[in-house]
């Protein structure tokens, strides 16, 4: 057997340990295995990849740049993954598929020169002798333009995730026509470069994709971000898949596809949880004209100190903690765990409501409770709590701010109209852990906090639990 053929038995094997990790990964239980699975996958790929290039007509220059890159990959990686906090994975994960989208550009330009600029190369006679020259430039044209969508747009995910630039939608003058536009360009350009594969048509749809990419999701306000990173995992998997088919690596190509069909039926799925159109949100925000977070009076507020709360939670009988972004900034879930231990032991029924947006990340709160050790069976998703808000005495608003504002149900002309949010205000009480009377992620003004039956309890969630649990 050839080291070819080993290497492709082992891309169908790293192929089905791919298709094994995303079953694992699609249930908490099973989530471990299934990135398990994943790592073996990778280990594979890249031991055949690299038996492969060891194998070929590879020099000793190449073999050394294949060890140095990975070596500084590997260590950047490992760092990164050591030092990220669980909070900013997301902006790390956005900063990862815009290297995707680069390497994509690069795989894309480097198949162009490889064969333009030797036409009596061995690639330009091996496609010429197939007779697929016009197939490899559309890949070409095609790889470049969704890898450079993807890298721009990833940077400014990244950029309004870690809070660098505004999360507001950028709302240029005819901002739909502008996307449309550049998409049909695209289009015209890609035959044109097939027929004629001009060194300028590359250049150009190279700027024009990547001035979409950062317009795409300028145009998307904060409250829809969590769709646009799963919508440009999805991409980075397609310009993935586009370099497999200019390098001829079937790996490449399954892995793309899995990454690209699994981040679009997320994006899809979160669509759907968040009551918003999938084509328009992968279309940079088309058709949504969001105002201006407004300016409304909503009244005072009230507050009530840690005793309070503990003398409200010891006299109620139900009581339901919907967590949200800041009780994983200020790692309060073990904290919050004990409450929900002792309170259960005094006979209080305590449940908790999960939007499926809480947090930064998809799964974010239901991984944090988890650590803590809450049982599964009292963490309810939304559609199978927001009934039972109406029939509770006490509701723990701890670090949530967009998933619990009524604005979203009640006000028509508020940026996050028609987001599906957990009822809290039905309840007789609730109690709002957080530090200010700042706004949340999506930048709008939650009137929740100046409700009558509400009552802000000031300061870090962790700390203010903590004083709970002493003065219980
Ligand atoms: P947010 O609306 O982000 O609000 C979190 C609140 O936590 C803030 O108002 C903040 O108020 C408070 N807070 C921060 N640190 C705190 C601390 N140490 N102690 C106490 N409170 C603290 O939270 P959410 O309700 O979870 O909504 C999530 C938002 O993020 C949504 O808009 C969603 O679309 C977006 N998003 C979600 C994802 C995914 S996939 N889940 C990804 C990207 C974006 P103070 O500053 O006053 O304390």
């Amino acid at each position: 057997m050839t080291v070819h053929t080993a290497s492709q038995a082992a891309y169908i094997v790293a192929g089905l340990l791919f298709i094994l990790a995303l079953a694992g990964l699609s249930r908490h239980e099973t989530a471990r295995v299934g990135n398990y699975f994943g790592i073996a996958g990778m280990v594979v790929a890249l031991i055949a990849t690299i038996a492969q290039a060891v194998s070929g007509e590879i020099t000793g220059t190449s073999l050394a740049l294949l060890i140095v890159a990975m070596a500084v990959g590997a260590g950047i990686g490992l760092r990164r993954a050591a030092v990220v906090e669980m909070t900013g994975m997301p902006e790390l994960i956005a900063l990862l598929h815009s290297f995707v989208g680069l390497a994509a550009v690069l795989v894309g330009w480097n198949g162009y020169l490889q064969v333009e600029c030797d036409p009596a190369g061995a690639e330009s006679r091996h496609l010429e002798a197939l007779g697929t020259l016009g197939i490899h430039h559309a890949e070409v044209f095609i790889g470049v333009f969704i890898g450079a969508v993807t890298f721009t747009g990833s940077i400014v995910a990244n950029l309004k995730l870690s809070a660098r630039i505004k999360s507001a939608p950028l709302m240029l003058p005819g901002k739909n026509f502008l996307n449309l536009g550049a998409v049909v360009l695209f289009v015209a350009f890609t035959v044109w470069f097939v027929v004629s594969p001009a060194l300028w048509l590359l250049i150009v749809v190279t700027v024009l994709a990547l001035a979409l990419g950062w317009h795409l999701v300028a145009s998307i306000g904060g409250g829809d971000m969590p769709v646009v990173v799963s919508m440009l995992n999805s991409y980075s998997g397609w310009a993935a898949a586009a370099s497999g088919f200019l390098l001829e690596n079937d790996l490449l190509i399954i892995t793309g596809a899995l990454v690209g069909s699994s981040g679009a039926y997320l994006s899809y799925i979160m669509c759907k949880a968040m009551n918003r159109s999938f084509i328009s949100v992968i279309a940079g925000g088309f058709g949504i004209e969001a105002g201006p977070s407004g300016d409304t009076d909503y009244g005072e507020h009230r507050e009530i100190t840690a005793e309070g709360a503990a003398e409200l939670l010891a006299d109620a009988s139900k009581v339901i903690i919907t967590p949200g972004y800041g009780m994983a900034v200020a790692q309060a879930q073990y904290g919050v765990a004990e409450l929900t231990r002792k309170l259960r032991d005094k006979g209080v029924e305590v449940r908790f409501g999960i939007h499926p947006v809480a947090g930064r990340l998809p799964g974010h709160m239901n991984v944090l409770l988890a650590e803590a050790k809450v049982p599964y069976d009292i963490v309810l998703e939304l559609d199978e709590i927001n009934d039972d808000f109406a029939d509770t005495d006490v509701v723990l608003v701890i670090g949530a701010n967009d998933t619990v504002n009524p604005a979203a149900a009640e006000d028509p002309g508020s940026p996050i109209a028609g987001m599906p949010v957990l009822t809290v205000w039905e309840a007789e009480n609730v109690i709002v852990f957080k530090r200010s009377m700042a706004s949340g992620y999506a930048g709008v003004q939650n009137p929740l906090f100046f409700r009558e039956n509400s009552a802000m309890l000031f300061g870090d969630a962790k700390d203010r639990v903590n004083d709970i649990l002493s003065a219980l």
